[in-house]
């Protein structure tokens, strides 16, 4: 009985040595060095080499050590029969919280606009939206967006949401599905991307949705970069269609340094920071998951296969 782990982010020595202290009769075994494949009945995998998975004939449980999947299905061999459950954690919902609320307030209160005009040594005051007329739009109500709902609520923002299915969380406007988008859209002067990566979702932020949004409305992403597309997202910045972005994740990580998103001056750049894995609320969960798993019992936070999510 054996786990296959492979995790390479700063953290993922933590939650291996975590995960190990917690599960002490499970053996690891740490990518590439499976040693006999029919030995791994668990992993926990974060961007594991394509088509790798489908060699474990034993496999009970596919685990992410993140809030996404989306590594998991760009594998086109990803065992079918095999159940997939992710991480849903509240601290990340509140760590995406507070990344999501200080920028929201940062595009809010021009602060771009204050360091533009600091840096030309200018005393100008920039006129000031109140938040009960400043539209704030969350693609994605669901683990992470929820929270950043609830966390921007007390502010008094005209808050919308975009879904797969209705919501009713309060002080939110609930749109969903594909028809609602342009509506959502015209309401959102700031606007927060929390949706998964799926082949439904890719390139869903483009020429002709980044259209639909008010003039000036400003994008904050911190769910997957293939979301936008990054050419269309350029060039609504040059046009002055959106104001600004601020940007955690990107089509390629890290970023290559001669993308002209590093130097573009209305983008903000964060390196794929804005909601951590927390070894020390995630490994309990996840030893927890291998613990289910070995009784046979359902996991918790199960990915729906078909959705992607
Ligand atoms: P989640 O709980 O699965 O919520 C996803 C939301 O997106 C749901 O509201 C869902 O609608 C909606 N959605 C999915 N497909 C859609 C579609 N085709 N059209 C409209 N809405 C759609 O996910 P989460 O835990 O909040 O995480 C969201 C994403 O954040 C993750 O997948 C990951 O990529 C990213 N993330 C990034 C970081 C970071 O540090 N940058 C950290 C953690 C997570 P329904 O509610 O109707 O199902
Ligand atoms: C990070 O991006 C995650 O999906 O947890």
């Amino acid at each position: 009985m054996a786990l296959l782990f492979h995790c390479e982010w700063e953290e993922g020595g933590q939650i291996r040595e975590g995960l190990s202290k917690l599960i002490p009769d499970v053996e690891f075994r740490i990518w590439p060095d499976v040693g006999d494949p029919a030995d791994i009945e668990f992993a926990v995998v974060w961007n594991l080499p394509r088509g790798r998975l489908a060699g474990f004939p034993n496999l009970k449980a596919i685990l992410s050590p993140g809030a996404g999947v989306d590594h998991l299905f760009e594998d086109p061999k990803l065992p079918e029969s095999v159940p997939i459950a992710r991480l849903i954690d509240p601290l990340m919902s509140e760590r995406m919280a507070e990344y999501t609320a200080a920028l929201t307030l940062w595009s809010h209160r021009e602060f771009d606009a204050y360091a533009d005009l600091q840096g030309r040594r200018s005393w100008r005051q920039v006129p000031q939206k109140d938040a009960e007329d400043r539209g704030v739009g969350i693609l994605g109500l669901g683990a992470l967006g929820r929270t950043t709902a609830r966390r921007l609520r007390p502010f008094g923002f005209v808050l919308s949401s975009w879904s797969r299915t209705p919501k009713d969380e309060p002080g939110v406007t609930s749109y969903h599905g594909k028809d609602a988008l342009p509506d959502f859209l015209r309401g959102s002067e700031i606007f927060i991307c929390l949706l998964p990566l799926t082949s439904e979702t890719r390139g869903v932020l483009n020429e002709k949705t980044l259209g639909q949004l008010p003039r000036g409305a400003y994008l904050i992403n911190c769910a997957r970069g293939p979301l936008v597309v990054e050419a269309d997202l350029l060039a609504a910045l040059d046009s002055g269609q959106l104001s600004g972005a601020a940007l955690d994740v990107f089509d390629e990580e890290p970023l290559p340094p001669d993308n002209p998103l590093w130097t573009h001056p209305k983008v903000r750049i964060t390196p794929h920071v804005s909601s951590l894995t927390a070894p020390g609320t995630a490994v309990p969960m996840l030893a927890a998951q291998v613990r289910r798993a070995q009784r046979g019992e359902t996991l918790q936070c199960l990915v729906d296969r078909d959705a992607q999510y």
